[in-house]
């Protein structure tokens, strides 16, 4: 567990590969980077990330520590802020502490169970009609087709339908993408031709696209999120202003789609890899109705397990940023204030002080007989932990669940069983190659 009273406080160990080889490095092939990092420096090492100079946290008690904050001495917004603040600015993940306390409590009003439940109602017909546009074959790619689903599903359940037409979305996606991408290039000014420069072009168009549609949506009483933003109240009368509306409509679609479009990828390339859990899971679908409800949802038990041990094979976010915003110490650990910190979940989930066999895929390993990932509180933690844990993770479950849900029910897959997703790691994870499957409608030959 944390030693936060450790008795001997020490610097870092130094780093031990060159500046820019470190970002490569990360970029190349991560959880060996992290393993690297790990085996020959500890859990909490110095290290050059992106241009600046970081303290890594490895491990799942100085994953903790950081986590749980107790000495508030981590702030998400410097962290964040420095790899995606002028793309993001403003969303609840940059926001700390007070203010950070404050948003959240209304923004939580928006992800109760009933409008959950709202938004599972628009979720079936939705992803329904976005599968019936698939057209199977030998070497589908998967992914992409993924992105472009979970894409049209925040239209509908976020925006409430596609206002604009698919010119004006498909403008709107590639914002997102700018932004996102943005915050890991080495330029970090807005010089024409550079990420930065797209991100922040692509942030402006974002914030016109929403401020031009509120109105609309104040006036609507309609059940997407974005009305829901602009209804919601606590209650004691506490209620969101135009500017934090967009900023968190910003902020709330880029949490959402990359994380669960590269969840249920990683979900399609295991089950089409092992035809056993492909199938245990697709019979409990068929004991479901088509569009189930939230309910129903919640009893699809091995999907859960494929689910949890995805998220744990490849965290859609596999690190966290904090900046030290006074000295402080993890794990006997001097942290000068001002410093970068990233947080590494990624290792802790392939550790094998707390996974048997880390890199077998074995979703059994979270059924209520075995729950290794009670090993330790932070061993297991894709939705982060403390108080900015992720928002939408019950949401979120619920869609990537909806998704494998009638992909089962309409089509069967495989996926070659040695074959090794080509991961891109410059934003969030992703298979360079698009993930081919070979896909047939269920019950047809292929
Ligand atoms: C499988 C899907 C998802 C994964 C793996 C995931 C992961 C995460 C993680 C790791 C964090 C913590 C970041 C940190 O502490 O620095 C986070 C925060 C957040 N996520 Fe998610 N997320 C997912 C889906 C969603 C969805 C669907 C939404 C919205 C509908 C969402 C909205 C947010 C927000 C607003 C925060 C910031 C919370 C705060 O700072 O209080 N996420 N997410």
């Amino acid at each position: 567990m944390a030693t936060l009273a450790a008795p001997r406080v020490t610097a870092p160990r130094r780093r031990m590969v060159p500046f820019v080889g470190q970002t490569l490095a990360y970029f190349h092939a991560p959880l060996e980077a992290l393993r690297y990092h790990y085996d020959t420096s500890g859990p909490v090492s110095d290290y050059s990330f992106v241009g600046r100079k970081w303290t890594m946290l490895l491990g799942p008690d100085a994953c903790e520590t950081a986590l749980r904050n107790a000495d508030k001495a981590f702030a998400s917004s410097g962290g964040w802020g420095y790899l995606i603040g002028p793309f993001f600015d403003r969303g609840l993940m940059l926001l700390d502490f007070e203010e950070h306390h404050h948003h959240r409590r209304i923004l939580q009003e928006a992800f109760t169970r009933d409008r959950i439940a709202d938004y599972t109602a628009t979720l079936g017909p939705a992803v329904e009609k976005g599968l019936q546009a698939w057209q199977p074959g030998t070497g589908f790619r998967a992914y992409p087709a993924l992105k472009d689903l979970t894409l049209e599903l925040a239209t509908e359940i976020f925006m409430g339908g596609a206002d604009g037409g698919p010119e004006e979305l498909a403008r709107v996606n590639q914002a997102f993408i700018d932004c996102v991408q943005a915050g890991l290039g080495f330029i970090r000014f807005g010089l024409p031709g550079t990420r930065w420069h797209r991100g922040l072009k692509g942030r402006q168009l974002l914030e016109d696209f929403f401020r031009r549609h509120l109105p609309a949506r104040r006036e609507s009483g309609g059940t997407d999120l974005f009305s829901a933003l602009c209804q919601i109240e606590t209650d004691d009368g506490q209620r969101l202003s135009d500017d934090d509306i967009v900023s968190h409509m910003i902020f709330l679609l880029m949490a959402a789609h990359d994380t669960s479009t590269i969840t249920v990828s990683t979900m399609m390339q295991y089950l089409g890899q092992h035809p056993e859990w492909q199938q245990r899971c697709r019979e409990e679908s068929m004991a479901l109705p088509a569009h189930p409800t939230v309910d129903e949802i919640d009893t699809l038990v091995s999907a859960d397990l494929v689910m949890k041990e995805c998220l744990r094979l490849v965290p859609p976010v596999p690190g966290l940023a904090r900046q030290a915003v006074k000295d402080t110490e993890v794990l006997g650990h001097h942290i000068p204030a001002g410093r970068l910190v990233s947080i590494g979940i990624h290792l802790a989930h392939h550790m094998e002080e707390y996974w048997s066999d880390p890199e077998r895929f074995d979703p059994e390993r979270f059924s209520d007989e075995r729950r290794e990932d009670k090993s330790h509180r932070y061993a297991w933690s894709p939705f982060g932990g403390g108080v900015h844990k992720c928002i939408g993770m019950y949401f979120g479950t619920v869609e990537v669940k909806m998704i494998l849900h009638q992909l089962l029910r309409r089509f069967e897959w495989t996926v070659d069983p040695d074959y090794v997703a080509p991961m891109n790691y410059h934003s969030l994870p992703f298979p360079k190659d698009g993930l081919p499957v070979d896909l047939t409608i269920k019950g047809q030959p292929a």
